[in-house]
C-alpha cells in the first residue's frame, strides 16, 4: 500500500512492533529438544494476545501461524514434529495483520554452539539488509536496493538467493508493486513513490543461488544445502527517507 496519513502509519507501526516482538521472543524461546510446532504455538499465542492474525494462515491457508525453516530449509518451513538440535540454523518468519494492516519480518538464529563462520554469516545477513535499507530514497529507483545488496554480497564473497524477492505489503501480505529483487536488475525502471510500504529481505548464502522445492508443498530448501540466512524488515518511505516498521 501507499500510505497517505499519520493514522495509517500508526496502524502499521503497531502491527510492525507486534510481529517483531513475536519473532524476537520466539528466537529467545528456542531450546534443544523443542519441536517447531511448540515454537509456533508460542508465537501464535503472542500474536493472539495482541489481537494480530497470522497472515500465512489467513492469506494462503499455510499450516501454521509462522514459518519456521531449519537449514537446509530456508523459507516457508511448516511447523511440525521436527526437533530443534544444537547447532541448527533456524529461520523464523512472522507476518500478521491487525485491523487489515499487515507487517512482515524475519530473521535467522542459531542454537548454540555457533560455528564462527555461521556467526559471521548471521552478522553479514543483517548488514546486507541494512545496505538495502540505506539505498531507499523517496522517488529513487527501486533497483538501487538490489544493487546495494548485491554490491555488499559480492564484496564479501557471498551469494544471494535469486528466486525469492521482497514485496509490497501493508493492506495485504503480498501486494503492489509485486516482486522487489534483492539482487541488481538493471532493466527495472520502477521508482519508489512516497508512502510506499514494502519489505526488504535478502537471502544471503555461503554458496546457494536458488530456493528449490522441498518434500512438502511449502518448504523451500537452499540448493546445495549451503548455510543461508534471511533478515527481513517492513518499511515505509517518507519524505525524509525510509522508516523501519518492524521494530521489537
Ligand atoms: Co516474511
Ligand atoms: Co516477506
Amino acid at each position: 500500500m501507499t500510505i497517505e496519513n499519520e493514522n495509517q502509519l500508526e496502524k502499521l507501526k503497531q502491527v510492525g512492533h507486534v510481529v517483531a516482538a513475536t519473532m524476537t521472543a520466539m528466537a529467545r524461546a528456542m531450546q534443544v529438544g523443542m519441536t517447531t510446532r511448540e515454537l509456533d504455538g508460542f508465537g501464535r499465542a503472542l500474536l493472539e494476545r495482541e489481537g494480530a492474525r497470522p497472515a500465512p494462515e489467513t492469506t494462503y491457508a499455510f499450516p501454521g501461524a509462522t514459518c519456521i525453516s531449519v537449514l537446509p530449509a530456508i523459507a516457508h518451513g511448516i511447523p511440525g514434529e521436527q526437533v530443534l538440535r544444537a547447532g541448527d540454523l533456524v529461520n523464523i518468519d512472522v507476518s500478521a495483520d491487525i485491523d487489515g494492516y499487515y507487517a512482515d519480518t524475519g530473521g535467522s538464529f542459531v542454537i548454540p554452539p555457533v560455528p564462527e563462520k555461521i556467526e559471521r554469516l548471521c552478522r553479514d545477513g543483517k548488514r546486507a539488509l541494512w545496505s538495502g535499507i540505506k539505498a531507499v530514497k523517496p522517488l529513487g529507483k527501486l533497483n538501487e536496493i538490489g544493487r546495494a545488496i548485491q554490491t555488499f554480497a559480492d564484496k564479501n564473497r557471498y551469494t544471494l538467493i535469486r528466486n525469492l524477492a521482497s514485496h509490497g505489503v501493508g493492506a495485504a501480505l503480498h501486494e503492489e508493486p509485486g516482486h522487489i529483487p534483492t539482487w541488481f536488475e538493471p532493466r527495472d525502471a520502477r521508482r519508489i513513490p512516497e508512502g510506499l510500504v514494502f519489505t526488504i529481505e535478502p537471502f544471503l548464502s555461503t554458496g546457494s543461488h536458488l530456493a528449490i522445492d522441498g518434500d512438502d508443498e511449502w518448504t523451500l530448501l537452499a540448493d546445495g544445502g549451503h548455510p543461508t540466512v534471511q533478515y527481513e524488515h517492513t518499511l515505509v518511505v517518507t519524505r525524509r527517507g525510509p522508516v523501519v516498521l518492524t521494530i521489537a
